[in-house]
């Protein structure tokens, strides 16, 4: 059994991973600027990923790091550029800094779909140029450059998870399925920006830790992975309709111009669907949670 840090474990996928960790016997610290968790099972860290010396305290004696703490989601990270390009891209570098300093033998970094920005070819395999077009993507990209040129020159291993569109009970509520359950929640219509064809194919956040933790358990050396499920690509439009449905309420659904909204058509990603043959080929991952079963159990939670 290891002993793991992981930073961002107070967030969305960092609860969920913390825990599965501490459940298949890990020493598991979570280092997170908030806390919310009064679990005992694991240590709890509050410290800033941009602090180097709360930094090199947490790490002390770690084999490895899961490295999730980050500034997310796309209109956020848009309207606190510098903000987000100092807790992402600097914040990394020192998460590496103490990585090295404390001889750590692995580091995991969560990146994300938007470094691939829009492409011709999909479903979206990992070696497909990267052309992020938003300032998110871009700090996501320039981890990943900084995580692979610490490896290649201090010769620690990594991996690299790249999420595509995550949802289940504790996301954020930036986020597309939480926004609608909350509107519908609130008796509220649902706001669509564009024409809702942009499609997206969602993966549950328990599918998500199960290939989280196959890499960690597995992964091939210095490798990144797709992290997805590509059974249900739905259109934005699709989806609003089919959780309306499922609350059986009826709410109504209004299409919001780009231009009346607070989002650029420009950074607009219009299609993404994961290609995630290499982590069933690698791993055997098999996501199995469609996005039927996922939204119906948020519906009855
Ligand atoms: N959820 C998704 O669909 C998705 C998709 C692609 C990539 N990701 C990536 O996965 C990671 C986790 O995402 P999430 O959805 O759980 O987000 P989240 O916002 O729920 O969790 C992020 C956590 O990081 C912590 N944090 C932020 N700044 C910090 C700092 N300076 N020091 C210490 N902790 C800090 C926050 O308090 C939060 O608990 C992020 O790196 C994100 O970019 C997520």
């Amino acid at each position: 059994m290891s002993k793991i840090l992981v930073t961002g474990g107070s967030g969305f996928i960092g609860g969920e991973l913390v825990n599965s960790l501490v459940k298949k016997g890990h020493e598991v610290i979570s280092f997170d600027i908030l806390h919310n968790n009064k679990s005992s099972d694991f240590q709890q860290f509050n410290g800033s990923i941009l602090n180097p010396y709360d930094l090199d305290k947490a790490v002390k004696n770690c084999d490895m790091i899961v490295h999730l703490a980050a500034m997310v989601g796309v209109e956020l990270t848009e309207k606190k550029r510098l903000e987000c390009l100092e807790i992402n891209i600097q914040g990394t570098k020192f998460i590496l800094d103490a990585a090295v300093k404390q001889k750590v033998k692995k580091v995991f970094f969560s990146s994300s779909s938007e470094v691939y920005g829009d492409q011709e070819i999909i479903p979206i395999k990992e070696d497909a140029q990267l052309k992020p077009k938003s300032n998110y993507g871009i700090t996501k990209m320039v981890g990943e450059e900084y995580l692979k040129a610490y490896s290649n020159f201090y010769g620690f291993d990594y991996n690299i998870f790249r999420f595509f569109n995550l949802y289940g009970g504790n996301q954020r509520p930036e986020f597309v399925i939480p926004k609608f359950k909350k509107a519908i929640d609130n008796n509220e219509k649902l706001k669509i920006y564009g024409d809702g064809k942009q499609i997206r194919s969602y993966c549950n956040i328990l599918d998500a830790i199960d290939g989280i933790n196959r890499i960690i358990g597995n992964g091939k050396k210095n490798t990144t992975y797709n992290i997805g499920n590509n059974n249900d690509p739905i259109s934005v439009i699709d989806l609003a309709n089919k959780m309306v449905n499922l609350s059986k309420k009826n709410i109504k659904i209004e299409k919001i111009s780009f231009e009346k909204s607070d989002r650029s058509a420009k950074r607009e990603i219009y299609k993404r669907q994961p290609d995630i043959s290499k982590i069933i080929q690698d791993l055997k991952y098999s996501p199995k949670i469609n996005i039927d079963k996922g939204l119906k159990q948020l519906f009855s939670n």
